[in-house]
């Protein structure tokens, strides 16, 4: 996936207006937005398409999809029937769930992100333990894009060692969370960012200040 100025916009803000009033605002300083859970849940599944249709957007749907196969086949159908050009699905549920995926991705010819470790303190417990495996896995399985955390440099780069230098990683944690934007692309493709621009008094020129500091 190629993404303008190397920049997701994590748009978890829960009412449609307000997300699409930031969009206005920011112009097209961005080409690729990520929604989650929140927007989804509270506007429903219609809003990939409004993105898209508005905005010229590519949609990267942030479902973390974790369940058996059967199940996640179904998510992400139903996630790329609605005009998702990708889809975040966590890998610790193991090769046959990601593969569900996948298979679904491959079908409607999307992306399928895998995610190894995610960026915030508590990842640190459990998944940290497997991301590694779980990076591994994915490159077994042929699955050339990747999330991981722009919270943790050193994991940041440990992952992409393992996936290469070919894969696409995406990562999240810039901004709120602590990450730094240029630090993190010496190791990913692209940043997401939400909070530190829709939160903004003025999410234009966060935007604006968030590209310059990358270069
Ligand atoms: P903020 O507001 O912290 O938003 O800039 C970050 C966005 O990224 C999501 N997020 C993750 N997604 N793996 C993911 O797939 C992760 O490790 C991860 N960490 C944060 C978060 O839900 C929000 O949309």
């Amino acid at each position: 996936m190629k993404i303008k100025n190397n920049l997701i916009l994590a748009m978890d803000i829960m009412e449609l207006q307000k997300a699409e009033k930031v969009c206005e605002t920011i112009g097209n300083q961005i080409d690729t937005i990520k929604i989650g859970y929140p927007l989804t849940l509270a506007e429903g599944i219609k809003t990939i398409k409004i993105f898209k249709e508005n905005y010229n957007y590519q949609i990267i749907c942030d479902y973390k999809v974790a369940d058996i196969p059967a199940t996640n086949s179904k998510i992400a159908e139903q996630t790329f029937k609605n005009g998702a050009d990708g889809i975040i699905t966590h890998g610790f549920v193991g090769e046959d769930s990601v593969k569900a995926c996948q298979d679904k991705a491959d079908e409607y010819n999307k992306d399928l992100f895998l995610l190894t470790e995610m960026s915030h303190p508590g990842a640190k417990r459990f998944l940290q333990k497997d991301a590694d495996e779980i990076a591994k896995m994915g490159v077994e399985m042929g699955i050339k894009n990747y999330v991981a955390p722009a919270t943790r440099i050193n994991r940041l780069k440990e992952i992409r060692e393992i996936v290469g230098k070919d894969s696409f990683i995406i990562s999240p944690g810039v901004g709120k969370q602590g990450g730094e934007a240029k630090k993190t692309l010496e190791y990913a493709n692209a940043i997401i960012v939400g909070r530190s621009i829709y939160e903004s008094e003025n999410p234009k020129k966060a935007t604006e200040d968030i590209i310059k500091s990358t270069k």
